[in-house]
């Protein structure tokens, strides 16, 4: 529990309950993924040289009826550019890793983050990699 309140705190969470500690990222990933709560037709994007385990756990939403779109990579990740055309009103979700494992691409969080939280139907962005880059 001390962790949670310290971490929230670090992260600038709404609430240490926010918080949960999990084995790695990849089972982190797989959970949210699964637990998602996405409706046929629902939509969601993530750069096409995304770290497999930022992907196959959205792709496995497709026998849900999930549309997943991947979006070309520029300069080795995810470019707001390149990412507005794949985003629609059914857009639920955009993954994105901080920092790209093979290219080493630093994402613009804030822009990428600016620009989900201007679409309402857009309400989640994943972060990744960049605590454990950072490190
Ligand atoms: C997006 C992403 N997820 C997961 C991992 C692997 O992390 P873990 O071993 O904690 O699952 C990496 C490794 O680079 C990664 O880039």
């Amino acid at each position: 529990m001390r962790f949670q309140a310290d971490f929230a705190a670090y992260l600038n969470a709404a609430s240490p309950s926010e918080i949960l500690p999990i084995t790695t990222t990849s089972a982190g990933l797989n959970a949210i993924a699964q637990a998602l709560p996405l409706e046929p037709g629902d939509n969601l994007c993530f750069c096409e040289t995304e770290f497999p385990s930022n992907a196959y756990p959205w792709m496995s939403r497709a026998q849900d009826g999930i549309e997943v779109r991947q979006v070309p990579a520029v300069n080795g990740g995810l470019d707001l550019t390149t990412l507005r055309p794949y985003v629609d009103e059914r857009t639920r979700l955009v993954a994105v890793s901080a920092v790209q494992f093979f290219s080493g691409h630093r994402a613009d969080l804030a822009a990428l983050g600016a620009f989900c939280r201007e679409r309402t139907s857009c309400w989640r962005w994943m972060r990744s990699r960049l605590l454990g880059t950072c490190a």
